[in-house]
């Protein structure tokens, strides 16, 4: 029998004591530290493979590296090609945001082709599973819908039929029967993800499992599947409107700057080939405070619309709101107007908003937020061929961004025509030479709005 002992493990970042504390000693949180008996495991293999030997690194074989393509594009372009043998992916995200439609996708995609896919639902029960997959229109006798918790009982089952890929949904509801910590804890958790590591190392099966993000952001309130898995993809967006992006914040088998862009369909989730195009489409034609950013997702340019509204403070406060981008972030940038550009914002309301609700987390957004504030302010539109992109910094200052070349393809490409870039961006361009093409390279805030403001 396994030797037992107490632990006591933070709930919120996963630090370990050999005693109670009522402060963390990892993240600093108070009465975060809870019980846990660890178990001592067993040594044993999974599988009757032979246990790998050092060898040298010239003999290490690559050859057997395929990759399984799901057949959801954007998916595996994420992925790098495709998911590698025996990889442990994990997809982390709000609840409702679609994980369990997307995996079902890429499982219905695998089972047509490559053959059976073990889907494991701990959430829903395998008619619910069933109804979606009618809905997504993607029935196969090679997709195994498997209703269990019970890890120790899915690692023999997967082994048992070999399929092509194990998908868990989702992590928080599995358990391992080697620790008594209720599913979802963050023992539990752990120890699953170990054994799934395991098991995926050893079986070489490729395996998905789906993580919800708790209130702080974080998978499994702490963060402690990251580092355990190869692959880390987080499935974002705003549940009211139809874009879902998927993005790879740690990926051991390719580049983390892919990302897939989705939108949310009556039958799935469709791969969305000209998102700039769409999140145009119904912008305002010489409306005060619309702007257009050219955005980088990942490697790749978006161009996605900027609306400010302006108005007069009616009681003592005036209000200041931001959706899709930072709120702090918000206030210096009126306050760099306020300042160093003149315009007298201190009894204005502002209202931001990134349409198609996208998050922007980019400092080349500073600028086309600036000048959208200012062109409601002074209720004056911006041409609507314009694209601006640039950071901004305190003393009213615009620096530079990085792949201005790539962000302006893009815009030309959707017939754009005047580009207003940080000044520093412009002795390096190669496009600053293309005919029909009106490039204008600020320094300074005022500089730009001289330019967008004629
Ligand atoms: P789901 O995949 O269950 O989310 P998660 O597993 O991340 O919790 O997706 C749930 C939402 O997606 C739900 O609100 C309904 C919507 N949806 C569609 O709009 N179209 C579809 O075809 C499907 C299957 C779901
Ligand atoms: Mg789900």
């Amino acid at each position: 029998m396994s030797k037992v002992k107490t632990k006591f493990v933070c709930q919120e970042c996963g630090a370990e004591s050999s005693k109670w504390l009522g402060r963390c000693p990892g993240c600093g949180e108070w009465n975060t530290l809870v019980e846990e008996v660890a178990v001592k495991k067993s040594e044993t293999r999974l599988t009757a493979a032979p246990a790998p030997k050092p060898q040298p690194i010239t003999m290490v074989d690559t050859s057997a590296m395929p990759r399984l393509l799901t057949g959801v594009g954007e998916f595996d372009r994420v992925l790098g090609g495709g998911i590698v043998p025996g990889a442990l992916i994990l997809i982390g995200g709000d609840p409702g945001i679609g994980k369990s439609t997307l995996l079902l996708q890429v499982a219905a995609g695998i089972a047509d082709k490559q053959g059976p896919v073990l889907y494991i639902t701990g959430e829903e029960s395998a008619a619910q599973v069933k109804i979606r997959a009618e809905r997504l229109g993607k029935i196969s006798n090679n997709l195994l819908i498997f209703t269990e918790n019970n890890l120790e009982t899915i690692v023999l089952e997967a082994l048992h039929h070999k399929p092509a890929l194990v998908i868990i949904d989702s992590i928080q509801t599995m358990y391992s029967p080697d620790i008594p910590s209720a599913p979802g804890s963050v023992g539990q958790v752990r120890e699953s993800t170990g054994k799934l590591m395991r098991f995926a190392k050893e079986s070489g099966i490729p395996t998905a499992i789906i993580g919800h993000v708790t209130k702080e952001g974080n998978i499994a309130g702490p963060r402690l599947l990251e580092h355990m898995v190869d692959v880390v993809l987080y499935f974002e967006g705003e549940r009211s409107y139809a874009f879902r992006v998927l993005r790879a914040i740690k990926n051991r088998f390719g580049s983390t700057n892919e990302s897939g862009i989705f939108s949310m369909e009556e039958h799935g989730l469709a791969e969305v080939s000209n998102p700039s195009g769409l999140l145009l489409a119904e912008r305002p034609q010489g409306a005060p405070g619309s702007v257009v950013l050219a955005y980088m997702e990942g490697v790749r340019p978006l161009l996605i619309e900027i609306q400010a509204l302006v108005s007069t403070t009616c009681f003592g406060m005036p209000r200041r709101m931001a959706a899709g981008f930072d709120y702090n972030r918000l206030i210096l940038l009126m306050a760099v107007l306020e300042k160093r550009v003149g315009l007298m914002l201190a009894n204005q309301d502002a209202y931001v908003n990134a349409v198609g609700g996208f998050k922007i987390a980019e400092p080349a957004a500073d600028l086309s937020v600036a000048l959208a504030i200012a062109s409601s302010f002074r209720s004056t539109a911006i041409d609507s061929l314009t694209v601006v992109m640039g950071e901004v910094g305190l003393t009213g200052e615009v620096r530079m961004i990085s792949r201005a070349e790539a962000r302006i393809a893009e815009a030309a490409a959707l017939g754009f025509k005047r580009f207003v870039i940080p000044a520093g961006n412009f002795p390096g361009l190669k496009l600053a030479r293309t005919a029909g093409l009106d490039i204008i390279g600020a320094a300074s805030v005022s500089e730009a709005m001289e330019a967008v403001f004629i």
